[in-house]
C-alpha cells in the first residue's frame, strides 16, 4: 500500500508518547542546553577546516564565508526552535519528518541524520589527530609516518586523490575509543568535566582573538577574496565563480560551503528535548544562543587568523596554533593546541552521545530493532549496544578517510537534514494551525523559505561528487527501510492491526552531560 510510506505519526500520539513514564530525565536547563550547543559547536570546524578553507578556497573572504554559513543555519536554528519547542521528545529532526511528511521521509531523515553524527564524528577525530600530532611535536615527538593520517587524500593543485603513503590515523582511533568507553560507562559523573571543557575551549578563542589581534597586519587581508566571492557548481558544472584543476567550485560561498561544519552541533541540543526542565522555553534558548555566540567568535576567528598570517602560508593541519607559531609564540601554540584538543574532545562526547539517541527513537518507532538499539546496559544504564556499533563504525571511518571528504560528506547530509526541517515547519504549520507553539519561527514562511533556499545554495556549492555520496548512502538506507523498518514500523502494525504497545525508552537512560 503505496499510501503508508506518507502515513504521518500524528501529533496527539507525538504528546501521548511524551507522557509516558520511562522517558529520560527532565534534567536540562537554558544554560546546560547552550553550554551543551556551544560543547557541539566549536571544534574540528574553526580548529581545522579553516586553514584549509582559507588557504585552497576563499582567502581572507573566509570571514565573509562564516557570516553566510552562519545566516544559514540561523533561518534553520529558527525552523528547529519552532518544532523543539512542540515536540520535545528524542529524535530531533527525525520526529518532525515523522510528524509532517511520514514514514518514508522520517526514515530517510533519520538515516541522514546518522550520516551527519556518525562521519561528522569521524571528522571530528581526525580534527583531534591533527592537533593531538601538534601537541606533541612541541616536545620533539612524532609518530611513525604511517600513522599520522588517512592513507590518500584531496590534492586540490592536482585535482585528484593522490596517496599519503600513510596505512592509518592512529590518535583518531584512540580517541574515538576512549569516548566510546566514557560514553558507554555514562557520563553522568563527568557532567561537570563537560562544562570544564567547553568553558576551556571559549577561554582558548577568545585568547587567540585577542592575542592574536596584536599580531594582525592589515596587508594580509588584500587580496580580500582571491578566489572570489563565489563559487556555485551544479552537479559539476560551473555557474558562478572559479574552480580548481579538479573542477572544485572556489570562492567565498565555497568556503561557505566547507566550513558550515564548524556550525554543526547546534541541532544536536534538539535531540535533547526530552531531557530539558521547561524544554519549551530552553531548547529554543539553548539552539539560538550557542548559535549567535560561535558565529561571532567564528567570524572574529577567521579575520585574526588571516590577519596573522598571508592566506596561501595558513597550515592546513594545525591552522591556529602554527599561526602562533610563526609570530614565535611558542608558549601560545601549547596552549592553543591543548585547548583545541580539549574543545574537540567535547565535541566529539556530543556527538557521539547524540547518535545513539536518534536511534533510540527510531528504534521506538519499529523502524530499527529495539532489542539492539534501545538496549541499556544493566550497571551503566547507558544505550551500549548502539553506542559501541557507534564507535566502531567512526573509528573505522576516521581511520582510513580524509578530512576534506567527510567533512563535505556530512555537510551535504546535515544541510539536507535543514532544509527538510524547514519544509516540516511550513508543513505543520498547514496540518496542525493550532497547535501550541510555545516558539514560533517569526516571518513564516519567509524564513523557512529563505533557510531552505540558503541551505541548498550551500547544498551546491560543494564539489559534486559530494550529490553522489549522499544519494549513494540514502540508496543503502532505503535498502534497509524496505528489508526491516517498512515491516516493523509501529504506524504499519497499528495498521495491520498487529500492533503491540509502543516501545518506550528503558526507564533509566543516563542523562546527557553539560551540567
Ligand atoms: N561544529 C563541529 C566542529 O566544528 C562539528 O567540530
Amino acid at each position: 500500500m503505496p499510501g503508508n510510506y506518507f502515513k504521518t505519526k500524528p501529533y496527539s500520539l507525538l504528546m501521548e508518547e511524551m507522557k509516558g513514564e520511562n522517558r529520560l530525565r527532565r534534567v536540562l536547563g537554558p544554560i546546560q542546553l547552550t553550554s551543551l550547543g556551544v560543547g557541539a559547536i566549536i571544534g574540528t570546524g574553526i580548529f581545522v577546516l579553516t586553514g584549509k578553507a582559507a588557504h585552497d578556497t576563499t582567502g581572507p573572504a573566509l570571514m565573509l564565508s562564516f557570516v553566510a554559513s552562519g545566516i544559514a543555519c540561523i533561518f534553520a536554528a529558527l525552523c528547529y526552535a519552532e518544532f523543539a519547542s512542540m515536540t520535545p521528545v528524542a529524535g530531533s529532526a527525525y520526529t518532525y519528518a515523522y510528524a509532517t511528511m511520514g514514514e518514508l521521509f522520517a526514515w530517510i531523515i533519520g538515516w541522514d541524520l546518522v550520516l551527519e553524527y556518525a562521519v561528522g564524528s569521524a571528522t571530528v577525530a581526525h580534527g583531534w589527530s591533527h592537533y593531538f600530532q601538534d601537541f606533541i611535536s612541541i616536545f620533539g615527538i612524532h609518530l611513525p609516518h604511517g600513522m599520522t593520517t588517512a592513507p590518500f587524500d584531496y590534492d586540490p593543485g592536482l585535482g585528484k586523490l593522490i596517496s599519503t603513503h600513510t596505512v592509518l590515523d592512529l590518535p583518531a582511533i584512540l580517541i574515538t575509543a576512549i569516548v566510546t568507553v566514557i560514553l558507554v560507562k555514562g557520563i553522568k559523573e563527568s557532567a561537570s568535566f563537560n562544562a570544564g571543557m567547553v568553558i576551556t575551549k571559549l577561554c582558548i578563542v577568545f585568547f587567540v582573538i585577542i592575542v592574536g589581534s596584536f599580531y594582525v597586519n592589515p596587508a594580509n587581508w588584500r587580496p580580500f577574496a582571491p578566489y572570489g566571492f563565489t563559487g556555485i557548481s551544479f552537479f559539476g558544472k560551473t555557474l558562478f565563480g572559479t574552480a580548481d584543476a579538479g573542477g572544485q567550485p572556489l570562492g567565498m560561498l565555497a568556503g561557505a560551503a566547507i566550513i558550515f561544519f564548524a556550525y554543526i552541533g547546534f541541532d544536536s541540543v534538539s535531540t535533547h528535548a526530552e531531557e530539558a526542565r521547561r524544554p519549551n522555553r530552553d531548547v529554543p534558548i539553548g539552539i539560538v544562543a550557542s548559535l549567535l555566540i560561535c558565529t561571532v567568535l567564528y567570524i572574529a576567528v577567521a579575520a585574526v587568523l588571516t590577519g596573522m598570517v598571508p592566506y596561501n602560508q595558513i597550515n592546513i593541519d594545525a591552522p591556529v596554533s602554527d599561526a602562533f607559531a610563526q609570530h614565535g609564540l611558542t608558549k601560545a601554540r601549547f596552549l592553543i593546541s591543548a585547548g583545541a584538543l580539549t574543545g574537540i574532545t567535547s565535541v566529539l562526547l556530543v556527538m557521539m552521545l547524540s547518535l545513539p539517541r536518534v536511534m533510540l527513537a527510531m528504534a521506538r518507532d519499529g523502524m530499527l530493532p529495539t532489542s539492539f538499539f534501545g538496549a541499556v546496559h544493566p550497571k551503566f544504564r547507558t544505550p551500549y549496544k548502539s553506542t559501541i556499533l557507534t564507535g566502531v563504525f567512526v573509528a573505522a571511518l576516521a581511520a582510513f578517510l580524509p578530512l576534506r571528504i567527510l567533512a563535505e560528506l556530512v555537510n551535504i547530509g546535515t544541510l539536507l537534514a535543514f532544509v527538510m526541517v524547514c519544509a516540516a515547519v511550513l508543513i505543520m504549520r498547514k496540518i496542525e494551525p493550532d497547535a501550541p507553539r510555545p516558539f514560533r519561527a517569526p516571518f513564516v514562511p519567509f524564513v523557512p523559505i529563505a533557510g531552505m533556499a540558503t541551505c541548498l545554495l550551500l547544498m551546491f556549492s560543494l564539489p559534486a561528487e559530494n550529490w553522489v555520496r549522499l544519494i549513494i548512502w540514502l540508496a543503502i538506507g532505503l535498502l534497509i527501510y524496505f528489508a526491516y523498518g517498512r515491516h516493523h514500523s509501529v504506524l504499519t502494525r497499528i495498521a495491520q492491526g498487529t500492533n503491540t504497545p509502543i516501545p518506550t525508552a528503558k526507564p533509566g537512560v543516563e542523562p546527557v552531560a553539560g551540567r
